[in-house]
């Protein structure tokens, strides 16, 4: 790539004439012209490159807006796609998957072939478990080969899975089993966190006190650390594995495109987390059209996710997307800085990733161990880069694209959200690249930046962002509740998909995300919302009443903060304070766990009683507090 000074607003990275004849990807132009006259055009073409048990009979129908439904009347299972399909053809012995444990001596690999067994076998037995089409199951795994058998397994056979990040703790837990009303819970032993066993199965016993629906929890045995297993009720999965039920094929349920794949917990603004829904055909295409023009994956690639495969960005690129392609991913247990920060780039070298996608945050507080560390690997392997969950500052950007790409490897800054299910805001690797902009909305897609009463905002200004068009892998709906995905997303603008950003767009066309507007904190790329986290400050008995904000924090991109008036009879105090940081650590996660309480005696709330998180906010960075003619006094 080359800097080059052009009529484009900013400093401009053009991709190397290299990288375009590498780049199988269209032409970026003439591609988002075809999606703009013929959308659903656009979109058949897409599907047409998937295999499909039954054709649609319309790709997008609209007649009943928000509920948007894609490829009706088509009959299709994700998992055809992602493996049964490969295992007809040459991918058969190709590594659908590697994966490295935390301490690097496990390695564990898997073909197309060898997948196809692993899901049968976990979809026999949870089908010998009753779980029919429909029914909801719970997997809060680590990241281990595992999750993604289980996904498939349920996938395969109608069921809907509900995957809780192992990084939350038993209050959220439970709040997701209890909504779904899961009747199987997935889960292991433990897992391995920095060479320290995170409880898993303990937690699931916790949390299932009160859940009437669960009726059996498969256990996956990882750590090896003794765990208590009760009768009837807790099944070891190696033992299930060893019964005849476990073997043989299991048949990949013919669904319809519409029916449920996966729901998935997210923060909103108010109340408690949502459950977004994606299903079978539309979000497969989605998927499976993004990873393919935005990496431009090919046989010979070998992808690294380095996300979570408990968040969306895990489903649809660690799983979904790069199973579908017929690509090789890799996956890494542990995390980048254990037990030196040079793990990642070892790990680059030793298995010679091509592609590499993480967050922003990671970037910052790997860069903060000094170039010395990537630089004692040959990363020459990396042709492409990525980035997702928050807003790259243009520094951490720059250090990326030097150091770990050696100013070759073009980075695709990719916006989008759980709820839009793919990528929505990103380059192709033939895009000129703005540091610190996610660039221009993907083919098919237009966004609009827009003010309170609704109005467009003029180039260069803030406002809120929007979506113009729908999309095959946009959430159908909050599940069990219709009512909330109108308000939700579709209220504030109607006709338009309300994102909770606010962004500003260049006189380009190049979008920069600024971030939330909502109540929703954005740690370390982490979604939490600031409801669930008070909810835990409250649950203690000294707490009568707590705020959460975000403020912006260097790695970490923001921070919590939580001001919390307490009981009578209870005084604040600096052990009160740990002990409150403890105990949202246990009860929600470690991971939001805040990083500071002040004691106060009284919130800013509006006159119906609503607290001000705004007013906080300004109050604590010593901004104006903007319009408080709703303050109580
Ligand atoms: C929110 C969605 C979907 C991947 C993981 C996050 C922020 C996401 C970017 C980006 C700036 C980004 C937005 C969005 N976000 N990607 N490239 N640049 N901000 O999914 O947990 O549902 O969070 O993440 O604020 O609304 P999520």
């Amino acid at each position: 790539m080359s800097v080059v000074q052009s009529e484009m607003e900013g400093e401009v990275y053009f991709p190397s004439p290299e990288v375009i004849a590498q780049a199988n990807v269209p032409d970026w132009e003439a591609a988002a012209e075809f999606a703009r006259n013929d959308l659903e055009g656009f979109w058949a073409e897409q599907a047409n490159e998937l295999e499909w048990y039954r054709k649609w009979d319309k790709v997008l129908d609209d007649s009943n807006k928000p509920f948007f439904k894609w490829f009706t009347g088509a009959k299709v299972n994700i998992v055809h796609n992602a493996v049964d399909r490969h295992v007809k053809t040459w991918r058969r012995n190709k590594l659908a998957l590697i994966w490295v444990s935390e301490d690097g001596k496990e390695e564990r690999t898997f073909s197309y072939y060898s997948l196809n067994r692993e899901v049968n076998r976990f979809a026999n037995i949870i089908k010998a478990m009753g779980v029919t089409k429909g029914d909801r199951v719970t997997i809060y795994l680590p990241r281990i080969p595992e999750i993604v058998f289980a996904m498939l397994a349920c996938a395969k056979i109608g069921a809907i899975h509900s995957v809780v990040f192992a990084g939350f703790s038993v209050d959220a837990l439970r709040g997701r089993i209890d909504d779904s009303a899961s009747k199987l819970v997935i889960t292991a032993d433990g897992s391995w966190i920095n060479g320290k066993i995170f409880e898993l199965k303990r937690t699931v016993d916790e949390a299932i006190k009160s859940c009437p629906s669960v009726e059996n929890i498969i256990v996956v045995r990882r750590t090896g650390h003794e765990v208590p297993m009760e009768a009837e009720r807790d099944h070891w999965y190696d033992d299930l594995c060893a019964l005849p039920i476990a073997n043989g094929k299991c048949v990949t349920e013919q669904l319809d495109a519409e029916d449920p794949l996966y729901i998935l917990y997210t923060s909103g603004s108010t109340g408690k987390p949502k459950a977004i829904l994606h299903t079978h055909g539309g979000y497969m295409v989605g998927t499976y059209t993004t990873l393919k023009h935005v990496f431009d994956l090919k046989d010979e690639d070998r992808w690294w996710c380095a996300a979570d495969p408990g968040w969306v960005t895990g489903h649809s690129y660690i799983i979904y997307g790069p199973l579908i392609l017929g690509a090789t991913s890799f996956m890494f247990e542990g995390g980048p800085v254990y037990p030196y920060p040079n793990r990642w780039w070892q790990l680059i070298e030793r298995y010679g990733i091509s592609v590499f996608y993480t967050a922003p945050t990671a970037i910052r507080g790997l860069m903060r161990f000094g170039e010395a560390w990537p630089n004692k690997h040959d990363l020459s392997s990396l042709r492409l880069l990525g980035t997702v969950g928050e807003p790259i500052n243009p520094e951490a950007w720059k250090w990326y694209y030097r150091v770990i790409g050696k100013e070759k490897c073009p980075i695709m800054d990719t916006w989008w959200q759980t709820e839009t299910g793919m990528f929505m805001i990103t380059p192709t690797p033939v895009v000129p690249l703005k540091p610190g902009s996610a660039t221009r909305p993907v083919f098919g897609q237009e966004a609009e930046i827009l003010d309170d009463s609704g109005n467009p905002v003029p180039d260069g200004e803030e406002g809120y962002l929007v979506l113009k068009n729908p999309w095959p892998a946009m959430l159908r709906t909050v599940y069990g509740d219709d009512e909330r995905y109108v308000r939700q997303y579709w209220s504030k603008y109607p006709g338009k998909y309300m994102t909770g950003d606010s962004a500003k767009r260049d006189a380009d066309g190049y979008f920069w995300i600024i971030g939330r507007v909502d109540d929703v904190i954005k740690v370390s790329g982490h979604r939490l919302g600031t409801a669930e986290i008070e909810s835990a400050l409250v649950s203690h008995p000294a707490v009568a009443e707590a705020a959460a904000i975000g403020l912006p924090h260097e790695v970490k991109g923001q921070a919590i903060h939580c001001f919390v008036l307490l009981r009578a009879g209870f005084a604040g105090s600096p052990e009160l304070a740990e002990e409150l940081r403890q105990h949202v650590s246990t009860h929600m996660s470690p991971i939001a766990k805040p990083e500071d309480i002040k004691f106060v005696d009284k919130l800013p709330k509006t006159r119906s009683g609503k607290i001000m998180r705004r007013v906080l906010k300004a109050r604590a960075q010593g901004l104006p507090e903007g319009d408080i003619s709703t303050l109580e006094e």
